[in-house]
């Protein structure tokens, strides 16, 4: 391989299983789709794509999502509700730059994606945790904070959330719509997950209430075709969406990722992507029932909840472990995980981990709890 293409798992030290790691696995990445995809691209000899693009991204391209989106999320949706990104990451970033200023204060999940918390690092926002619970944002946390704090906007992963796996329940998503309007901010709902169901109906996205006025959905090819293609979308309403395509960003550089967007395109046209989720689900849910399997075998300390969808477990351990020290230890074993306190804007969360099943195979998902296992038989608490 071309040293100047490594990706992040080839960091992983020769023997290492870790655990931690939220990429795909290289295998399930879908190299045929679009190799053929492009192909056939390439052949329409349509050379617009090479182009600046539209600000809100290939109107074509946003045809094609909508109507995925229609089938995926069981409702309408538009393609002038879309924009198109570089990704969810980019997509928050773009909502920092022109809805924040530094010193303004947000809320996120207790615990949230912790790279997200990075995002808002880097624009010099105040972040004030709301707790949740098995579903999710506590309602009535939020309106306490709510009599403390004024927030631009709230970011939340609504369905089967990065880390806990949890989502937020039908009537809990109406009550956040009521206090949010009440209060008039913004909710940013991350939903780059909601595609990724492994048993049982889920719940509407925020994508359907994108109408409303304050509500902004995020989604990703990431999860649910390739991370590298750096492709994703918000769905909103016209006056936000107004002042996305008329930020300095597109003005100098246009829409996002054309070139992406016009092989995409194919691949949606073909069929390609709904046949790779359902691919996707099948490999996934049974890695889930096989980790599950193998923690209750070796791990019976280990407290969690089956997740139902997307990447990850999140795992519970005995009070008096400090997962960032235990980690440590377990690099003795040769085996990583994600401890809490990363997911945490306030340095809690100590006694938890979170572990994802999308990168390594089943045997090795196994050997990786057995050395979890044994890390936590010679870890002091
Ligand atoms: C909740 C959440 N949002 C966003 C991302 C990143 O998405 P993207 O690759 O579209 O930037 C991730 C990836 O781990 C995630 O878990």
């Amino acid at each position: 391989m071309n040293p100047l293409f490594q990706v992040s798992q080839f960091y992983i030290p020769p023997g290492f299983i870790d655990l931690g790691l939220g990429d795909p696995q290289l295998s399930l990445l879908p190299f045929d789709l679009l190799r053929t995809a492009a192909e056939e691209r390439f052949k329409q000899r349509e050379i617009e794509f090479l182009q600046y693009g539209t600000e809100q991204g290939d109107g074509t391209f946003r045809q094609s999502l909508a109507a995925f989106l229609t089938h995926a999320y069981l409702l309408p949706v538009e393609a002038d509700s879309l924009f198109i990104t570089n990704g969810a990451s980019m997509g928050l970033h773009l909502i920092c730059t022109l809805f924040t200023r530094p010193g303004d204060t947000i809320f996120v999940e207790e615990p949230t994606y912790f790279l997200a918390l990075r995002i808002f690092t880097d624009h010099e926002l105040q972040v004030v945790p709301i707790r949740t619970d098995e579903n999710g944002l506590v309602i009535e946390n939020l309106e306490e904070k709510l009599a403390e704090y004024n927030p631009k906007f709230l970011y939340f992963i609504p369905t089967f959330q990065n880390p806990t796996g949890h989502t937020l329940p039908a009537g809990r998503r109406k009550k956040l719509l009521r206090v949010s309007r009440q209060h008039d901010f913004l909710l940013v709902a991350d939903e780059v997950y909601h595609c990724l169901s492994y048993s049982g109906e889920v719940p509407r996205p925020f994508a359907a209430d994108a109408k409303s006025g304050n509500v902004i959905s995020l989604g990703s090819f990431s999860k649910i075709l390739a991370p590298g293609l750096r492709l994703g979308w918000i769905q909103t309403d016209e006056k936000i969406m107004q002042r996305l395509v008329t930020s300095g960003l597109l003005d100098s550089g246009g829409g996002m990722n054309p070139f992406t967007s016009a092989i995409v395109r194919q691949v949606l046209e073909n069929g390609g992507l709904d046949q790779n989720i359902a691919k996707l689900k099948a490999i996934y849910s049974q890695r889930v029932s096989i980790m599950d399997d193998v923690l209750l075998q070796h791990i019976p300390q280990a407290e969690y909840s089956v997740p139902k969808g997307g990447y990850f477990f999140w795992i519970h351990l005995p009070n008096t472990i400090n997962t960032m020290e235990l980690r440590r230890k377990a690099e003795d074993f040769k085996i990583g995980f994600r401890p809490g306190a990363l997911f945490s804007c306030q340095k809690g969360m100590q006694d938890y981990i979170r572990l994802s099943f999308v990168f390594y195979e089943p045997d090795q998902l196994e050997q990786g709890i057995l050395r979890l296992k044994r890390s936590l038989e010679n870890f002091e608490y």
